[in-house]
This record gives C-alpha cells, structure tokens and sequence, in this order.
C-alpha cells in the first residue's frame, strides 16, 4: 500500500503513471463516460483549513468514480475536542478505503498514514502541496510546456514552492526560485530536491531578483503571500513582498508565449496583477478544473497498488 504524502516519494516513473491515468480518465469524463474504476469505495476527507477546490474536486472526484466522500471537518470531529490523531485514523481508515486530508504540521499528516489502514493523500500542509502539483504538471502537458521547459516561482518559499522543486528536480526541468530575503526555501526540502537534481539533471536556481527569475522562461507562477495560518504576519508580509507582484512589466520578461500558473485563491494587487490573472485565465481555470482530473488519476493509482 502506499500513501501520497509528498511527491518526493515517487519516481518520475510512478507520477507519470499517474498523470497518464489522469488524462485518460479526463477524456472519459469529458465525454461523459463516468468508468468506476472506485466503485462503493468512500473516500474520508479531513479538513483542519479551508478549501474551494480541494473539497470540490476531491468530492466530485470519488464520485464520478463510482464512490462517495464524506467531508469531515475537525471542527466537527472528535480530534477537535483532543482525540489523538493516531485514534482517529485508526477508527476512520477502519471504514473508509481512502483518506485525504488538509492539515498544518506535515508530520501530523505522517502519522496519520503510519495508523491508517488505507492509503491517505495529502490535501495540502505548511510543508507540501502535492495533488496541486500534478494538476500543474498536467496543465503543462496539456499547454506544450513540459518538454524541457524553463519555469520560475515568484514569491514565498513555501508549501507550493517546496512542491514545484520536488516536481522540477524528479521530472528533471529547469525551476528558478525568487524569494524575498528571509522567505527563502527550508533548507532540508532545498537539500532533498538538489539530491533528487541529480539523477534527473533538473536545474534548481534561488535568488531574490523576481526578474532575473522570469527572464526567458516558459512557465511563470506564484502563490499567496500569506498563507492558511500566516494572518496574523499579514501586514508585515505584504511590505516585504513589495516588488514580487507577477504584472504585465515582468511576465514581458519572459518568452512571448509563456503561461502563467497560479494554484489560486489569488490576491489581486498583491501576489498577481488583474491584468496578469485575466490575461492568462484560460490556463488559470483550466489548471482548477483539473485539479478533478489530476486528483482521479492519483486515487485510481493509489487503489492499484493496495496490497503489493
Ligand atoms: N489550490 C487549492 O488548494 O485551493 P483550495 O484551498 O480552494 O482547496
Ligand atoms: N500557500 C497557500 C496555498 C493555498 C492553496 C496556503 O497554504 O494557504
């Protein structure tokens, strides 16, 4: 059985097994041909932050599938009132087939899977945002932007910065990362994802200069600047980004046709421009929708495996 914690865990092999899933399954669906290859399974879904896209596409999901979610928020759970997380998956995976949850600590998430007798997924934490990830990458692939491309990350060095370097250094492309000073990357997910760069051959460079970052590339993206459970940094943060907004001035840095990726909720006037936004929603929204896609080839692959 495996768990879908952080795409550090999978060989390239693996996400593109996943991804080819994804688009197949995709294809059905558009044609309304709702195959399910989940059929009765139950997919318990565990919420300690908010979410449009990952409770809808997850739910959607497992449905069309052939199975159902149950959408479980700890405010709502035992584990709100202090169950131990370790009880609750035990109970939880005892009658459910599959897990997902969204939660802070990436260890809590790791826990969580060490108790749970079914596969669990993860829904975004501080650390990683995963599932988000390969919606990204299917996104590239549906562009013609995953053949070598050179792509850039503007802002902090957070859960989706730390996923597109594990994205970029297995899938073996070049990823340029440009932070404010003081917002850097963690240090051991820069070290694990340079370790994984080298069998790829993906190119990993950091800096603080947002243009020397967008210059000539194919895929621009960028992420809140303040994340779920960073509010209170609220003020402080938007001072210190000042001059790492993604508008028209530095998507022209980058190649004629690159796209633009934002995992969204966006802030206009901070992180992105309207201009930007509206300009490249066709890609944007098309990257929310398939996050539905994405997150089905995932779960079928997952249930593949239970029992190897
Ligand atoms: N991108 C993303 O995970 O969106 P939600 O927070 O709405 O789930
Ligand atoms: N970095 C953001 C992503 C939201 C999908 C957060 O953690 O809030």
């Amino acid at each position: 059985m495996r768990h879908f914690l952080t795409l550090a865990d999978f060989s390239k092999e693996e996400l593109l097994e996943m991804i080819d899933l994804a688009i197949k399954i995709k294809k059905q669906t558009k044609e309304r041909n709702f195959v399910p290859y989940l059929e009765k399974q139950t997919l318990g879904m565990i919420f300690e932050k908010s979410s449009t896209r990952t409770r809808v596409s997850f739910e959607v999901g497992i449905y069309q599938l052939g199975g159902v979610g149950l959408f479980l928020s700890s405010n709502d759970l035992q584990l709100g009132r202090g169950e131990p997380l370790k009880d609750t998956a035990r109970v939880i995976s005892s009658m459910v087939d599959m897990v997902m949850i969204r939660t802070y600590k990436q260890s809590d998430l790791e826990e969580f899977a060490k108790y749970s007798k079914v596969p669990v997924i993860n829904g975004l934490t501080d650390s990683y945002h995963p599932v988000q990830l390969m919606t990204d990458y299917l996104t590239m692939i549906e562009f013609g932007k995953a053949q070598n491309p050179i792509a850039a990350y503007v802002g902090d060095g957070n859960n989706m910065a730390h996923s597109w370097l594990y994205l970029a250094a297995i899938m073996g492309f070049e990823l340029r990362v440009a932070t404010p000073k003081g917002y850097e990357c963690d240090a051991a997910v820069v070290a694990r994802a340079l370790e994984l760069a080298k069998k790829s051959g993906a190119k990993l460079i950091f800096g603080n200069d947002p243009k020397e970052a967008v210059r000539g590339c194919d895929v621009v993206t960028t992420d809140t600047w303040v994340s779920m459970g960073q509010e209170d940094e609220k003020e402080k943060r938007i001072k210190e980004f000042s001059g790492f907004m993604v508008d028209s001035d530095l998507m022209a840095l980058a190649k004629s046709d690159a796209i633009f990726l934002h995992c969204l909720p966006a802030y206009r006037g901070y992180e992105v421009s309207e201009e930007v936004l509206e300009q490249h929603a066709e890609v944007v929204f098309t990257e929310a929708e398939n996050r539905l896609h994405a997150q089905k080839g995932i779960m079928v692959w997952l249930d593949s495996k239970r029992g190897e």
